[in-house]
């Protein structure tokens, strides 16, 4: 693999200890590190953000949380979340830091890619939740590969740290292994960036290059 290595920021969107996508999103934080990439392996508790709130946006008090994941995407060339599934949809916690951090400027979401995994104890293994995620990233410009990875009956899919079924662990390397190349390809030969607007009818904001340390919105 040619330098700089490819950078990909990994975590889980559970705050359970015991969390099924936590042992996911270890799987895929090794599985990054075998393809050659530089892992960014965090904690949901790491990006953990109160409530919303346009009054304590506007006096500049900004959560910890919500700072932390803008430095984490800055840094890092792509993302890679397991997330549960509650109720049909995404975590509320994790919504929640994405409403925050999506308010910093340049943008953080905008044109980085991203893939999607989740875990759960059912038989559609959290997709439904995967898909309602999916709306946000693509709203904020992030590019969310096609595949996603989702893992059915969860309590009993994992060997130790693998996952049981050779077959299923198989597709869940190759589904990392795509998307890492398509994040690199990408690295390498960016494709034209388009203007990112927040709403329809307004002015864009110019999408800059890496930023370290991103600014608030006004
Ligand atoms: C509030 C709540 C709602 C849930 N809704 C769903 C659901 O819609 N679909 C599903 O597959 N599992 C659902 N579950 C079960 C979770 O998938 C299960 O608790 C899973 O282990 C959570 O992920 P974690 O192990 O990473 O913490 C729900 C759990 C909670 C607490």
């Amino acid at each position: 693999m040619k330098e700089p290595k490819l950078k990909v920021l990994v975590f889980s969107a559970s705050l359970r200890s015991e969390s099924l996508n936590s042992k996911l999103a270890n799987l895929a934080s090794r599985v990054a590190t075998e393809y050659g990439a530089t892992v960014d392996h965090r904690s949901m508790r790491d990006f953990d953000t109160p409530s919303y709130d346009g009054d304590a946006e506007a006096a500049q008090r900004i959560p910890e949380g919500a700072v932390a994941l803008q430095k984490c995407l800055a840094e890092n060339d792509a993302f890679i979340i397991s997330s549960p599934e509650y109720n049909a949809s995404m975590p509320g916690a994790l919504k929640n830091v994405i409403d925050w951090t999506s308010r910093f400027r340049p943008q953080p979401f905008d044109g980085k890619h991203g893939l999607l995994l989740s875990a759960s104890p059912s038989m559609a293994g959290g997709n439904r939740g995967l898909w309602s995620l999916r709306v946000p990233f693509e709203h904020l410009g992030a590019r969310i590969f096609p595949d996603m990875f989702s893992l059915a009956t969860a309590h009993k899919a994992f060997a130790d740290d693998d996952l049981a079924d050779p077959l299923l662990h198989e597709r869940f390397v190759k589904t990392i292994d795509a998307f890492l190349a398509l994040a690199e390809a990408a690295k390498h030969y960016p494709c034209i960036k388009r203007a990112w607007v927040e709403f329809l009818g307004e002015p864009a904001v110019e999408a800059a290059g890496v930023d370290p340390v991103g600014t608030l919105h006004q």
